[in-house]
């Protein structure tokens, strides 16, 4: 399954090396980073190694899953606007959306645009059943992006029994039935 996707405005496709100045400075973004429970590279190698190991490592979702975060790219300029995609996580059994922007792009509608796109992947070339959004109880945005690809609150649950967190989903029956009508 190839993992190349595109919307309107935007192309969607694995990771590249050339990727890793962006990738570097997206994660150097502290407010982007605030809710995510991720840390920054420790310099512009490890973003590439990260770039290549994602695409390449044959333990990687890529690989053993043919899905995975993937660059989310603007049409009209190439700019590399940050990423969404799927994951499987084997632990909790549930394959999850997620999306991170650089905060220059955030307010355009790429998220939601690009997210839907992942939804349909979902759902469509992957069959899921299930599709969830697990995000902070105070990243609002992320919430409304959530709600916005027909997500619901399923529950709130606590990450580490630290951080306070809303388990959103969505159902192929809701997909096929309302949300792609
Ligand atoms: C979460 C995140 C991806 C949301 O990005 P975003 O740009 O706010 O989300 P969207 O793409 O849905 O854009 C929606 C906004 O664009 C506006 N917009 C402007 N032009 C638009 C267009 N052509 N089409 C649609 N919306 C448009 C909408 O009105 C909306 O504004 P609002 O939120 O004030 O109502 C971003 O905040 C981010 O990267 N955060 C850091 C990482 C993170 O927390 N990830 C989630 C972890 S769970």
């Amino acid at each position: 399954m190839k993992l190349e996707l595109e919307t309107d405005r935007l192309y969607l496709r694995p990771f590249i090396k050339e990727d890793a100045p962006y990738l570097f400075e997206l994660n150097n973004d502290e407010e982007v980073m605030r809710y995510t429970g991720d840390v920054p590279f420790k310099d512009l190698e490890a973003a590439q190694e990260f770039a290549i190991d994602y695409n390449t490592n044959k333990n990687s979702q890529y690989q053993l899953y043919h899905m995975g975060r993937i660059a989310v790219i603007r049409k009209s300029d190439d700019a590399f606007l940050g990423w969404s995609g799927l994951k499987y996580h084997k632990s909790a059994d549930f394959v999850d959306i997620g999306y991170r922007f650089m905060r220059k792009y955030w307010g355009h509608g790429y998220a939601t645009e690009s997210g839907i796109e992942v939804v349909r992947h979902g759902f469509e070339d992957h069959q899921l059943d299930i599709l969830v959004a697990q995000v902070h109880e105070l990243n609002y945005s992320s919430q409304k992006v959530a709600r916005r690809l027909g997500m619901s609150l399923e529950h709130r649950f606590y990450w580490e029994e630290r951080e306070p967190g809303r388990h959103y989903q969505i159902n192929k029956n809701h997909y096929f039935n309302t949300v792609k009508k």
